[in-house]
């Protein structure tokens, strides 16, 4: 791979639905491999639209989107889409769920069964691995999503408020996996969410977006330190990017122009 050509690149890229308002406009952005970018901004200016655009389930309506300097193709090998609501097959185990797309991939059988195993025991689900999705909690439902989404080694993950509608004590736990998971796997990462708090502790950049028509407010670096463990979150490098980024978002909520940096 050229070290050069970033992993992903958007160049003015435009969006709307059929002769609807411009949901998206004039986005410009380039992400390097390994960056961890965290999307955050008002609901509907275009968070979603945004990853479905990179994931290539939807296509720009002017600009153009790079991967690696190619156009992205549907369900390409390496990136992976975690959305927002677990989507688990219902017929399934726990544990085929999270082996489904590894067979489809044509992992053999024995690698299969370790690549599962870890995972349940890093989301903790090794007691609920026999379960159906029905017998699960949303948190369960979501933590096997997460675990079948990173067995498959993505190099690009593009993940829609995922920890969104779990209770704070899980969310931070996998938001310390996530990044443990990351130091070892080396993925880059799209990060929707809406606490600033979250975005802080995981990303190394955070875009501020505002609405109608959604675009890029915010383009902010996070000055700390990989590793990140729990402890982090009590430093006060981390708080003051917490009440940084908060600021930025509140002039955007409050309709304020001019971006920052
Ligand atoms: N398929 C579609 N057809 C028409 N309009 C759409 C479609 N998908 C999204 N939109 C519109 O695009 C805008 C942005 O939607 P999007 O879901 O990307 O916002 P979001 O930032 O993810 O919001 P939230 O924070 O609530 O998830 C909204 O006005 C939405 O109604
Ligand atoms: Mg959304």
């Amino acid at each position: 791979m050229d070290r050069q050509v970033p992993l992903v690149q958007l160049r003015g890229v435009g969006k709307r639905f059929d002769a609807g308002p411009w949901v998206l406009q004039g986005l410009a952005l380039e992400v390097a491999a390994g960056e961890f970018v965290s999307l955050i901004g008002p609901s509907g200016c275009g968070k979603s639209t945004l990853l479905r655009l990179v994931a290539a389930l939807s296509r720009p309506t002017e600009g153009e989107i790079l991967i690696e300097g190619k156009a992205p193709r549907l369900g390409e090998r390496g990136t992976v889409f975690l959305f927002q609501e677990p989507t688990l097959l219902p017929w399934l185990t726990v544990r085929r769920n999270i082996e489904i797309p590894l067979r489809i991939r044509g992992v053999g059988r024995r690698q299969r069964q370790a690549l599962v195993e870890a995972m349940l025991g890093t989301v903790r689900l090794k007691e609920a691995a026999g379960k159906y999705p029905r017998q699960l909690s949303g948190g369960m439902k979501m933590r096997a999503s997460v675990a079948r989404a990173l067995a498959q080694a993505p190099r690009l993950l593009l993940m829609d408020e995922p920890f969104g509608a779990l209770d704070e004590m899980t969310r931070h736990h996998l938001n310390e996996e996530l990044l443990e998971m990351r130091e070892r796997a080396g993925w880059t990462a799209f990060f929707v969410t809406h606490s600033v708090a979250e975005a802080v502790f995981l990303s190394s950049r955070i875009l501020v977006m505002a609405a109608n028509p959604g675009r890029i407010h915010a383009d902010l670096r996070v000055d700390l330190p990989y590793p990140r463990t729990a402890d982090t979150r009590e430093t006060d490098a981390y708080l003051r990017q917490v009440a940084e980024v908060t600021h930025v978002l509140r002039s955007v909520e409050a309709g304020g122009e001019g971006g920052v940096r």
